[in-house]
């Protein structure tokens, strides 16, 4: 296998480490805007050395963003090759028009990095859904996330002051918003339902919130009602098709997800045949994110493509009531009183995450039962 990678940052680099040390697979070019020379690979500037060499039969996309990304992983496709991706945000919003391209021109795509990073989880519901219908996937899928509310819930600290220290530590970015608000998250879960459904989920039925808001005193009522707030994702089956969101939620303390510390991941699916399987490990990382590439590489190598064949677009019902904590200015009917925040029984998803936009200073967690 002949590889053109995409992108030498922290995923690209480890990549190319790996694939160094394997005689099956070479990595002979690099696109990469900085002058670096490499010993067994060519570095070019123009992604068109790739797309035209053809000796080339697989691209490898590690420069993440939607832009230039999605045009040069789509020209690879149309010129034949294979590709392989990290980049959840691209699969998720092209899926519609990547899925079916990559089959229609008979080549292999696959983005097992893209969710959990390090951990075989789109590999592992691959597997799964072929002997069981898989009920629901989910939990929880981002680092940063975990990271500010395990320190938040462990030190007692504010918001602000753990986001500066995971800024330090770089578990966040200098801009954090597609972590704390979600969105990376959002693209995880909406993507991990596609293949555990076989759907297209309509990406505009899936509401998101994140954990911006969350104050101390937030997490000081968890604690004394024996709640741990965590950010979850949920892709559930249903009669009529799914329902999908991702909302910071309240879980007892003593469930697996309360236990699950700094920025670790931790991710289920619930299927009628296995019942629940969760994977928990590292999300992120150069060596653990790029073993999972190099994974889809040697899948490729084996004739292997996407995990689930494309299925048609479904909207998201997320019509489902639970019970909420909300700080804010809530006119509703509530059930009882947290310090300066009220418990809200019998709202739906759908209708909570639309009152949270009209009011953006908020801050809401479903409790789960
Ligand atoms: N890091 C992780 O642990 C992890 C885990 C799972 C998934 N992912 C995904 O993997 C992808 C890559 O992440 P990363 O952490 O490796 O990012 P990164 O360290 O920022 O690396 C991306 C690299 O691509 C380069 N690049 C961007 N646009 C380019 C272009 N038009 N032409 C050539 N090179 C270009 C960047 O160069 P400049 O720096 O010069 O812009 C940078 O070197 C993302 O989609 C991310 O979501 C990452």
């Amino acid at each position: 296998m002949k590889i053109g990678l995409l992108g030498f940052g922290v995923v690209g680099r480890g990549v190319y480490e790996i694939t160094c040390a394997r005689d099956d697979m070479q990595v002979t070019k690099v696109l990469c805007l900085e002058d670096i020379s490499l010993p067994d690979a060519e570095a070019v500037k123009d992604f068109k050395e790739i797309l035209n060499d053809d000796s080339i039969d697989t691209v490898v996309e590690a420069m993440g963003g939607l832009h230039p990304a999605y045009e040069f992983v789509r020209a690879a496709i149309e010129a034949g090759k294979n590709v392989v991706t990290s980049n959840k945000a691209l699969v998720c919003t092209f899926y519609d028009e990547l899925l079916p391209l990559a089959q229609s021109k008979g080549v292999k795509f696959r983005s097992t990095a893209a969710v959990g990073g390090g951990i075989g989880w789109l590999s592992e519901l691959e597997r799964s859904r072929r002997v069981q219908t898989i009920s629901q996937v989910g939990g929880i899928m981002n680092g940063t996330c975990n990271y500010i509310l395990d320190n938040m819930t462990r030190m007692g600290l504010n918001y602000d002051d753990v986001l500066k220290q995971a800024q330090k530590l770089g578990y966040a970015e200098a801009n954090p918003s597609t972590d704390v608000d979600g969105i990376d998250t959002w693209h995880k879960v909406i993507l991990s339902s596609n293949i555990a459904f076989g759907v297209t989920v309509d990406k505009s039925t899936v509401p998101v919130a994140g954990i911006r808001n969350i104050q101390a005193q937030d997490v000081e009522n968890f604690k004394a009602h024996g709640l741990v707030c965590k950010l979850i994702s949920t892709g559930k089956r249903t009669e009529n098709g799914c329902s999908v969101y991702v909302q910071p939620t309240l879980v007892k303390e003593g469930e697996p997800e309360a236990a699950v510390p700094m920025n670790y991941n931790l991710i289920t699916f619930i299927g009628d045949t296995s019942e629940r399987m969760s994977f928990y490990g590292q999300g992120a990382g150069r060596y653990p994110t790029a073993y999972n590439v190099v994974q889809d590489l040697v899948d490729v190598l084996e004739g292997k493509g996407f995990y689930a064949p494309y299925g048609e677009k479904v909207a998201a019902d997320n019509s489902e009531k639970l019970t909420w904590y909300v700080r804010g200015n809530w006119q509703g009917e509530t059930a009882e009183s947290w310090g300066n925040a009220v418990i809200v029984k019998d709202v739906s998803v759908t209708d909570m995450h639309a009152w949270l936009k009209e009011n953006s200073e908020a801050f809401v967690a479903a409790i789960r039962a």
